[in-house]
């Protein structure tokens, strides 16, 4: 077994890039800690912090900074009680969790909304209380605005919602809810490249062994992460695959070639995930332009959808219908739908469909593919190719064939 782990020496502490990791310094923050310092310490004056709404793009820093600032307040104010949770669910699923956090032992199903804030409440009752939802938009896109609505209108109660969406307080329609909730505003802006040099720096100097990376690294990964919108989450994700890339290469020194490598992976990944979350139907309207490069007329394309869905097993549509899922898919960036005037009599317009080219388009199929296999079976990886014999076996997955069920990640 000898020499089995034998690597090259990169990471000194690989978990410090970790997207979980708290890191004790936050760098180019320091307005925004100083106003969340500023409003949250009210309760070291004995009164009650007002309502905040933490917004900015993803991976500006919001939820760092308010759990750092967070902390720093239950170290020294003693009678307040601080709860923190991922607003991602229904009301009774976020009150749910509030609640557990207060030491209730109520179950995450089961009871409702009502019995379960009647548990929140009495550990709320009994002082000063900062809630911090964070990812608030996807309570308030559920029925979260019934939960908020007891929340503001709780006299020991300070909220602190956190969101990506600049316009989040839109989400709310409940007019006594957007009377009761009017919660003081910290913008984080996006970090600009400097900025993210900064906190790469930082983490590099824990994460990594000495001279370990090449100088154009850091530089580069913040720059690339400038580019998409400021992101400290994709520069810190870019910066550890690529020592991975390096890595793999048996090499010591993590290079530009390498940040290169990571930035195509990071993108394959991205594109595997925005294509698991289309629906069932999407993927195989997707699969079924992807199969024609040259551009094709969307009647065609919707015949295309038919005879594959029949073929597989899966639901055939009608034209509207497809219509309006190929829309969605140019809304979400997968197809570009092209207007072209007729040729000869010169009149009339055609439409054509065509792959967007920002992706890889036969990864994107195979994704497509495995992804589908997760429902049904295939006996052939080219299933879907139109004019070929459909080699497929139609069998729906749920109709008793003997299955086996695949994930995506099994492919990749
Ligand atoms: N100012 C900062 N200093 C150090 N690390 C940061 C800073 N801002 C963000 N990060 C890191 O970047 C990642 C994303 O930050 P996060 O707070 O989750 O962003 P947001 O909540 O705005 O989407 C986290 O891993 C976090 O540790
Ligand atoms: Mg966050």
């Amino acid at each position: 077994m000898d020499g089995v782990f034998e690597r090259p020496r990169i990471f000194r502490n690989r978990s410090v890039l970790d997207l979980q990791y708290v890191p004790d310094t936050l760098q180019g923050r320091d307005k925004e800690i100083k106003d969340l310092q500023h409003y949250l310490g009210y309760v070291l004056d004995g009164g009650k912090p007002p309502d905040l709404l933490v917004v900015g793009v993803p991976g500006s820093g919001k939820t760092t900074c308010v759990l750092y600032v967070a902390k720093r307040l239950s170290e020294v104010a003693e009678n307040t009680r601080i709860l923190y949770t991922v607003a991602d669910g229904t009301a009774y699923q976020v009150t749910a969790k509030l609640a557990r956090e207060s030491g209730f032992d109520v179950p995450l199903k089961g009871l409702g909304f009502v019995e379960t804030w009647e548990s929140l409440k009495k550990a709320i009752d009994e002082g000063i209380t900062i809630v911090i939802l964070d990812e608030i938009d996807k309570m308030l896109v559920k029925d979260g605005e019934r939960l908020l609505y007891h929340l503001s209108r709780h006299p020991n109660t300070s909220i602190v919602a956190i969101s990506n969406n600049l316009a989040v307080l839109s989400l709310i329609q409940d007019i006594r809810v957007s009377s009761s909730f009017i919660p003081r505003k910290i913008f984080f802006p996006p970090y600009d490249a400097s900025q993210l040099e900064n906190i790469l720096l930082h983490r590099a100097e824990q994460a990594f062994y000495e001279a370990v990376l090449e100088e154009s690294v850091i530089p580069l990964c913040a720059a690339m992460a400038a580019r998409k919108n400021g992101d400290a989450r994709y520069a810190l994700n870019l910066l550890s695959m690529a020592a991975d890339v390096a890595i793999r290469r048996g090499s010591e020194k993590v290079t530009e070639g390498d940040v290169r490598i990571a930035e195509g992976e990071i993108e394959k990944e991205f594109i595997r995930q925005s294509i698991e979350r289309l629906s069932e139907s999407q993927r195989i309207l997707l699969y079924c332009v992807l199969d024609k490069m040259d551009g094709e007329s969307p009647t065609n394309i919707y015949h295309q959808f038919n005879f594959v869905a029949k073929q597989i097993g899966a639901k055939t549509l009608s034209q509207r219908r497809l219509s309006d899922l190929l829309k969605q898919l140019e809304l979400l960036g997968f197809v570009d739908i092209v207007r072209k005037g007729r040729k000869g009599r010169g009149r009339g317009v055609d439409w054509f469909v065509y792959p967007a080219f920002h992706y890889d388009a036969a990864e994107a199929k195979e994704v497509i593919v495995k992804s589908l296999a997760t429902e049904y079976s295939f006996t052939s990886k080219n299933l879907l190719c139109e004019n070929s014999q459909p080699n497929l076996s139609a069998r729906s997955a749920q109709n008793g064939g003997s299955v086996q069920k695949k994930t995506l990640t099994d492919f990749w």
